[in-house]
């Protein structure tokens, strides 16, 4: 059974959706951002204050390379995932690629009293998310077998979504 793999923005639901998913199949779940916390013992914030979002984004590419290897397991990619476009031909070649497509303004609003992600610790945090939205949404689909719509990001609306194109 090949990998499940969710990419999308960030406060897009990947984690959530990524955890119902995997219960339902009875399959492991990994989330690639958790993966390199325990890898490192360290949080993403401080990872990019020491090593830089280049230093992440090398733990990034290797981790997603060794979770990818595990037949059937679902994945939750951070939502930097797809600029790297190794990361892209990995992705598409081992799995099915499933986007979560959640406009910007829920995703501000999602993510607007988090600290914990490094890009949206910026003065204006909603043109930010707009910014990375307009950049990333065509790698999205470039690497994406399946785009989900997810309206305002309800996590059980898009579960059901996936399940009834994916097997
Ligand atoms: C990032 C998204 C985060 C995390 C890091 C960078 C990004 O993951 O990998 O802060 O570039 O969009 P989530 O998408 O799980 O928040």
């Amino acid at each position: 059974m090949s990998c499940l793999i969710l990419i999308g923005m960030m406060g897009a639901g990947k984690t959530t959706v990524g955890k119902e998913l995997a219960r339902r199949r009875g399959v492991r779940f990994a989330d690639v951002d958790q993966e390199i916390i325990a890898r490192t013992g360290v949080s993403i914030p401080t990872i990019f204050e020491i090593e830089g979002e280049a230093g992440f984004r090398k733990r990034e590419s290797q981790a997603l390379n060794d979770l990818t290897r595990e037949s059937g397991i679902v994945i939750a990619t951070g939502g930097g995932a797809v600029l790297d476009p190794g990361n892209r031909e990995l992705m598409a070649g081992r799995g099915v690629v499933v986007y979560l497509n959640v406009p910007p303004q829920i995703l501000w609003e999602r993510t607007r009293t988090d600290r914990n992600r490094p890009l949206l610790q910026v003065e204006n945090p909603r043109a930010r998310i707009e910014e990375l939205y307009r950049a990333r949404d065509p790698l999205y689909r470039e690497v994406a077998d399946i785009v989900i719509d997810g309206g305002r990001g309800n996590p059980g609306t898009m579960v059901r979504q996936i399940e009834k194109v994916v097997q």
